[in-house]
């Protein structure tokens, strides 16, 4: 439709049409056996949201959703279309490693090309909006959530989330917009903004306390980007933001995203965010909290009744003005225009195409990509890769687990997974498998899915289930074994205080070292893990996080060596709890500790090593790599010149395999108005090295990579002396110094 169209058609709606529009009602209000005022329903729906509402989330399926799309198109007065939304996170029915796990991929493309099988997958199921990529910055393991984000670093997120937007929403056409209208793209929506992932203590839904600068340095960028690369819509936090909650922060949506940023789209609260702001006591009651929120900038209402309930009152009060709500509804309204669906309300949805492409082998073999280069190796004493796969037995919960994928994979089904049995059949393994423990039985019964995961205690079953499992191992050449975090012990609302993996699972490992020491740890994970102990009893040591659908096929690529293992930790790995948050960017302190100093009066623990057991950008190969001096192609930036330095070195493939590293570079303000990271990620690239072969991998350095918020709260780059790091993780002290005149 033509712009005047929408203008005309939004000057013909009535008030309560309007305010439909921006109304996200549930999907289960067009389920069949929906109680529209049951005393479940604590939403209390009306008949006339049922009808004028804007969007619906969480429904899925061609068929269904041509039904729904039609018969609410006929009631509805102007016949304006729903949008369909969904938490498609990492893969629709195909699924992807966690984002933690792609984080560790270090590999955007690979990102991209998921999220772009992600978009045809559900587009073809009807979907039309992902609620994705989450952007948050997260340092706490604590915080369950930490799974669905890139980790702990403001550029891996950046790249990450521009990559995500990309893959979803295709690039961005001349006139700064992706073509939405495009079969197999969605809408994507970048969240949570902002700051959600400084949810304090790692406790989910709590405060977040953040100054400006931190926000703005290392917690806005990766939204930013995502804004940058033309995403359609933003979805607001359930935390505090200055003491303001965020669905009602003028000062986050109106200032910083709309009038700094230039956002255009849609902003959406995230799941009752509006109504909360009761709880958080700074709105008496829904109507000021409606009030908080029109006001702050937010557009759609996800599932409380606020809006629909209250903007009509405010308006004749004359503390709205209907120009607010209109300006809300024209961007929903352009939004749906973008999509197409005036000209196509079903868009993509194709019952046909949802028979040959949801799981086609195109799809699957991306997934498999990505699993692969997710993995992360963190130990090995000469164990991998796998010479004999014969002598080697496959013990753990996850053995022939199909439950293999994060916590938002709601629409795929185990049976869909490849288990890392069925993995390890596939390439020639003709040996025996044992569970040896269930899952969980001292996992809460809390959380998403905290009940799903818990088992009953049966000590004759346990016991019978280890016993089985040692007589294996005691066997055995060597032992994989398979264990670490049900994906339902990790996601929304399942933060958790230790950092452990379930007793079981703990026990199994302890009773197979004792009668082998020949132990592969692949190592299941939605978040970092204190390892330990469970390291101490390895071999070797493989994160494989929630791998996805393809996960087996993917461990027995890198268990063989038919791939290398090429993941780079995006967070730290704790040394213990008690250490959390621990991440690499830290700033300096006053009291700087190096290890092996002996003053008492430094900033550090008294029982427990500073840094992390691994840190961020760690990870080991099946080969080695040999990293030259860093060179610059001169030692001065010229301040507002626009000039560049290219910061060189030589990488080689010093071992005997074929395999692929990640190129780091880190940048170092000396000197600074107020106080910076002792290093900050500005550039990575992933490589493929023949075994003898060597590259030259360059990065650039620009003015704008130095920039932070100085002490008169500008955003600029100051004059002085910078370091350069270029290695292979976020310790790696090879440098060269530059300076900014
Ligand atoms: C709440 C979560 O915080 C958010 O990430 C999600 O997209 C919405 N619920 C919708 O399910």
């Amino acid at each position: 439709m033509v712009q005047s169209g929408i203008i005309r058609l939004l000057e013909e709606m009535t008030l309560k049409e309007k305010i439909g529009q921006l109304q996200q009602l549930p999907g289960s209000c067009f389920e069949e056996d929906f109680v529209l005022t049951g005393p479940e329903n604590f939403m209390n729906f009306t008949e006339e949201d049922l009808i004028l509402a804007g969007s619906v989330l969480s429904i899925t399926g061609a068929g269904k959703l041509k039904g729904i799309q039609k018969r609410f198109m006929e009631k509805h007065p102007h016949h304006i279309p729903l949008i369909f939304m969904a938490d498609v996170i990492n893969g629709y029915k195909t699924i992807f490693p966690i984002p933690l796990g792609q984080g560790a991929g270090f590999n955007p493309a690979l990102t991209e090309a998921g999220a772009r099988v992600a978009a045809r997958e559900a587009s073809a199921a009807g979907i039309q909006l992902f609620f994705s990529p989450m952007a948050d910055l997260v340092r706490d393991p604590r915080w369950g959530r930490v799974m669905e984000s890139t980790g702990e670093d403001p550029y891996l997120n950046s790249v990450f989330a521009r990559a995500s937007v990309e893959g979803y929403q295709g690039k961005k056409g001349r006139d700064g917009r992706a073509d939405l209208k495009r079969k197999g793209s969605v809408a994507a929506c970048v969240k949570h903004f902002a700051g959600y992932g400084a949810a304090m203590a790692g406790r989910d839904y709590n405060t977040v306390e953040l100054s400006e600068r931190t926000l703005r340095d290392e917690y806005l960028p990766a939204y930013q980007a995502a804004v940058e690369a033309g995403v359609e819509t933003v979805m607001t936090s359930f935390n505090l933001m200055n003491r303001i909650p965020a669905s009602g922060n003028a000062h986050l949506m109106r200032e910083i995203l709309r009038e700094e940023w230039g956002f255009d789209g849609v902003l959406i609260s995230d799941w009752a965010a509006i109504g909360e702001m009761v709880n958080h006591r700074v709105a008496e009651n829904e109507k000021e909290a409606a009030f908080l929120a029109i006001r702050a900038g937010v557009d759609i209402d996800m599932c409380t009744r606020c809006y629909a309930g209250n903007l009509e009152s405010l308006i004749e009060e004359g503390r709205v003005p209907e120009s607010l709500v209109d300006e809300a509804v024209l961007r929903v309204l352009n939004l749906k225009n973008r999509l197409g669906l005036f000209e196509d309300p079903y868009k993509d949805a194709d019952e046909e195409e949802e028979k040959t492409i949801l799981l086609c082998e195109e799809n699957r073999a991306e997934a498999r990509k990505a699993a692969s280069e997710s993995f992360v190796l963190l130990k090995n004493e000469g164990i991998l890769p796998l010479e004999d796969l014969e002598d080697a037995a496959l013990i753990g919960p996850f053995a022939d687990s199909g439950m293999i994928y994060g916590a938002w994979s709601i629409f795929a089904e185990k049976e869909d997974s490849v288990t890392i049995e069925e993995g390890l059949r596939k390439a020639g393994w003709k040996g025996r498998m044992a569970a040896g423990c269930v899952l969980s039985t001292d996992y809460p019964k809390v959380g998403m899915g905290g009940a799903q995961c818990f088992v009953e205690k049966d000590e004759a079953r346990d016991e019978k289930l280890l016993n089985g499992a040692l007589k294996l191992a005691k066997k055995a050449g060597k032992v994989i074994l398979t264990i670490g975090e049900l994906n339902i012990m990790t996601g929304e609302a399942s933060s958790r205080g230790m950092l452990d993996i379930p007793s079981m699972q703990m026990k199994l490992l302890r009773k197979v070292a004792e009668v082998n020491p020949n132990i592969i740890t692949l190592l299941f994970t939605g978040r970092p893990l204190d390892l330990r102990e469970i390291a101490a009893l390895s071999k070797a040591v493989l994160v494989v996080w929630q791998p996805g659908t393809e996960g087996g096929n993917a461990v027995s690529d890198v268990l063989t060596g038919k791939e290398s293992p090429s993941g780079k930790l995006p967070m730290s790995f704790p040394y213990c709890v008690g250490q959390v948050p621990v991440f690499y960017n830290e700033m300096s302190t006053g009291r700087h500790y190096e290890p092996g100093n002996p003053d008492q009066f430094v900033s550090r623990y008294a029982d427990i090593p500073n840094a992390p057991l691994y840190p961020f950008g760690f990870g080991l190969s099946y080969s080695k790599f040999e990293i030259s001096e860093v060179s610059l192609s001169g030692d001065t930036l010229h301040l507002g010149a626009g000039d560049v330095l290219q910061a060189s070195v030589t990488v080689r493939n010093t071992g005997s395999r074929e395999a692929k590293e990640v190129v780091q570079m880190y940048l170092r303000d000396d000197v600074s108005s107020t106080a910076r990271p002792v290093r900050e990620l500005k550039g990575f690239e992933k490589i493929s090295l023949k075994p003898g072969e060597e590259r030259k991998v360059s990065f650039t350095i620009r003015e704008e990579m130095l920039a932070f918020t100085g002490s008169d709260d500008r955003r600029r780059a100051e004059k002085g002396s910078f370091t350069v790091y270029v290695g292979n993780s976020s310790e790696t002290e090879n440098s060269a110094g530059f300076i900014l005149s």
